[in-house]
């Protein structure tokens, strides 16, 4: 693997050992800083873009807590931003430059700031090189491959008070065991595997989280039970297309087998899954879902398109009718499940004809919910270099008319538990401090009148109102 610019000199040691003797080199500089300032040091993590992101920023305050910085949500307050960045889209990118812009202005008036950027956008040369030139304010850079060089990045820039960017063009190796600080203490994502090999032709994210690694089944399944003993009760088993598991080892466990033994551990009432990809989803997998309770009845599954000819066009290896005929299958063996999409509008050279087919399949399959998004161009995939670039009017007035046939389709799937009594995880205290806020296995959020005492137990609640994609209820 490529390096731009290397740090630290600890070969021979193992990569457990090397996290942990940087974590105590950046506690000591964290402890020297803090005597100075007669205070304790604050960390702010910020987080964009998916469920990978949002997991691997728990990692990211695990270290920043082991070193000694006090956790906040606050960016006025802290000595210390981290920006996890996500490029999947172009507005994701502005988001972070706009942002900068502020930072800099804090920075005036807080010359001690230290501002950090890493994942997605930071493996984009062209984006690095833009930071480098225009955006002084940033300290410190890292990418996705190297996360785990965070630790001695961090003491390394305590110590220096230079800027210090370290980024890897890829990586073969997975490390495991680095601290964790979860945002919830009863549900946590866990990796499954890293990358992806699809290439979708309209995709930044294979350039950015490079190829398909799986972990190990032994410290996946280690690292469930572990977080059953420690309260968990659901997790989210986590992946680009979770039904690669297992491709790149030699152990023989399939996506489904793990699943199911996920399932089975102690503890864990509830699991949850992201992201199946329709081209190799197997009979096996909904056989595990229909066979185990505690999958939850909640499938997402991507379309994209409604078009074969933009599917292919797409590269995803599958067509409108073997999609449709997936959810028949689902539909069939998990009566009770819901289902959300992904899909893309205004991808190059799609014609009206082909969005009357995407209209026409989120009609004929009714999804509870549907994430909906403007084709972006991403520099360096093949849909980018394509001349026939569908014009933004064009787009977005296709984009409305397909939010407006989601909102039509999606409350009345989403609605048809009303009037019943069905489990909720209790997750958080609504905006309303007298509604507690949770979801039931379909993923469908419902608001009860309770109180804080509820948070992390599963109760039974009567679905009393309908609100589209979510309900009001009481506690049966
Ligand atoms: N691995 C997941 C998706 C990860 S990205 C999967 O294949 O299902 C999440 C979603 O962002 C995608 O499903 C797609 O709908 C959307 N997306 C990805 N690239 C995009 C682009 N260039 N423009 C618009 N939407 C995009
Ligand atoms: Fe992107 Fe396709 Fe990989 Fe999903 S499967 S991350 S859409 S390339
Ligand atoms: Fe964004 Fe990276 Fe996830 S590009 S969607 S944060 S994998």
């Amino acid at each position: 693997m490529l390096r731009t610019e290397d740090t630290n000199e600890t070969s021979g040691l193992s990569p457990d050992e090397r996290t942990r003797l940087a974590i105590e080199q950046a506690a000591t500089e964290v402890r020297a800083l803090t005597a100075i300032k007669g205070r304790k040091l604050k960390s702010a993590v910020v987080t964009f873009g998916c469920q990978m992101n949002a997991r691997d920023s728990e990692k990211l305050r695990g270290i920043l807590e082991s070193a000694g910085f006090i956790d906040t949500d606050s960016e006025e307050e802290a000595d210390f931003i981290l920006y996890n960045t996500c490029t999947v889209r172009e507005n994701a990118d502005q988001h972070v430059y706009g942002r900068l812009g502020i930072l800099t202005g804090l920075k005036k008036k807080r010359p001690d700031l230290i501002v950090g950027l890493c994942g997605c956008m930071m493996q984009e040369p062209h984006v690095v090189a833009k930071i480098r030139k225009s955006y002084p304010v940033v300290d410190l850079i890292f990418g996705t491959h190297n996360l785990f060089t965070f630790p001695e990045l961090l003491a390394k820039i305590l110590r220096e008070k230079k800027r210090v960017i370290e980024l890897w063009d890829g990586t073969d190796s997975i490390v495991e065991n680095l601290p964790v600080k979860r945002k919830y203490a009863f549900k946590s994502g866990v990796n499954i595997m890293f990358g992806c090999n699809n290439f979708c032709s309209y995709c930044i994210v294979p350039y950015v989280r490079g190829r398909e690694r799986s972990r190990l089944d032994t410290d996946i399944l280690a690292e469930v039970r572990a977080l059953a003993a420690d309260g968990v009760k659901e997790i989210m088993l986590l992946g680009q297309n979770v039904n690669s598991y297992g491709k790149t080892l030699s152990q023989g466990t399939s996506f489904p087998q793990l699943l199911a033994k996920v399932a089975e551990t102690d503890g864990i009432e509830r699991v949850r899954f992201m992201t199946s990809h329709p081209k190799d989803l197997s009979d096996e997998l909904i056989d595990v879902i229909a066979s185990h309770e505690k999958i939850c009845r909640h499938f997402h599954l991507p379309v994209q398109s409604g078009s074969t000819r933009i599917l292919g066009m797409m590269n995803r290896h599958y067509t409108r009718e073997t999609y449709l005929s997936l959810i028949e299958k689902i539909r069939a063996a998990v009566p009770e499940i819901s289902l959300t999409t992904d899909i893309i509008v205004g991808f190059p050279g799609e014609t009206e004809g082909d969005f009357q087919d995407t209209l026409s399949l989120v009609r004929e399959v009714g999804f509870d919910s549907a994430f909906t998004f403007l084709y972006s161009k991403r520099t360096g995939t093949p849909a980018a270099e394509r001349e026939d670039q569908v014009p933004p009017d064009v787009a977005h007035e296709r984009f409305e008319r397909l939010l407006a046939a989601v909102k039509e389709t999606g409350e009345a799937a989403s609605s048809r538990f009303l009037g019943r009594v069905m489990d909720v995880l209790v997750e958080e205290q609504n905006k309303d401090p007298r509604l507690m806020s949770g979801r039931i296995s379909q993923n469908i959020t419902v608001h009860f009148p309770g109180d804080k005492s509820l948070i992390g137990s599963i109760r039974p609640v009567h679905l009393t109102e309908s609100k589209g994609f979510y309900y009001f209820g009481e506690l049966a």
